[in-house]
């Protein structure tokens, strides 16, 4: 890949997902992108990006796919999840015992399985007797991840990564070599393909949004902004929670940490 070549890939990265790549983070490109080089039979790289460059949408699409970080798992770091059910839903669930209806957005969900565990979480909680309308929504630009996601099928090394083996049990049948998502889990979620770049507007209210492990790729000013817009969608006693080492201090305005070790955040 020639220095025009990078130049061109990271300035079409930077543009349409938020992610920055400096010129040291060219193996990055390297690596994501040869996936991509082996399945359509091309000579290499700068191959790619040429042809990207030439106006080859559906390549452009499948190469910023590929250079988006998926990495994601069950419970991630699995404290804010118990601060989800045992203080934001507790609170949302007495807040909204008149119109029982909850929205809760998971924004660069990857996979699935944040949404997923915020399902189970809810499930679990005890807060939501039956009558009441949970909608959970996880969105991501990645068109791959979003499959995976809707399947709700899981391997062994998936399931592994932080699923308690109980909730296994209980929510999981094995067919073949995967964990398949019990129905009355996967339809508490829906996915939608969604850029944070965009408009979320018409994504509408919600009272819970988790946009974790997303925005630490994101230059500053990608980052104020998507943090802006997702502020507009939270409800005035919503809880927004971020990744473990993200927070919105020195970056957006018009937020206070709920609680800053958790990285859970409200409207000021
Ligand atoms: C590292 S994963 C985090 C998944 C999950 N939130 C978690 O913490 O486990 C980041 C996800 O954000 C998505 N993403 C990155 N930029 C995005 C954008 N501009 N719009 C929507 N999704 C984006 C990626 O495709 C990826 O699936």
């Amino acid at each position: 890949m020639t220095p025009d070549e990078f130049a061109y890939a990271a300035d079409l990265i930077r543009a349409r997902t938020g992610f920055v790549l400096t010129r040291d983070k060219g193996y990055i490109i390297e690596n994501r992108l040869s996936p991509v080089v082996r399945r359509h039979r091309l000579k290499d790289v700068g191959e790619l990006i040429g042809l990207v460059r030439g106006g080859a949408a559906d390549l452009a699409a499948e190469l910023l796919d590929a250079m988006m970080t998926k990495d994601t798992g069950f419970f991630r770091d699995w404290k804010p999840f118990a601060h989800l059910r045992d203080e934001t839903l507790r609170d949302l669930a007495r807040a909204r015992v008149a119109n029982k209806k909850l929205r809760i957005l998971c924004a660069g969900v990857s996979t699935g399985q944040e949404a997923y565990s915020v399902a189970l979480t809810v499930q679990e909680s005890g807060w939501f007797p039956s009558g009441w309308t949970i909608e959970i929504l996880g969105i991501d630009l990645s068109l791959a991840a979003l499959t995976v996601a809707e399947r709700g099928r899981y391997t062994q090394f998936e399931v592994q990564r932080g699923l308690p083996v109980n909730v296994l049990v209980d929510h999981f049948t094995k067919h073949l070599d995967l964990w398949v998502l019990d129905e009355s889990v996967r339809r508490m979620v829906e996915f939608k393909a969604w850029n944070l770049l965009d408009d979320l507007a018409p994504l509408g209210a919600f009272d819970v949004v988790l946009c974790r492990n997303v925005l630490a790729y994101f230059d500053l000013s990608s980052k104020a902004a998507v943090l802006g817009k997702l502020r507009r969608l939270m409800t005035d006693d919503g809880r927004m929670y971020l990744g473990a080492t993200e927070t919105t201090a020195g970056v957006a305005e018009g937020f206070r940490a709920v609680d800053a070790g958790l990285a859970v955040f409200a409207r000021a």
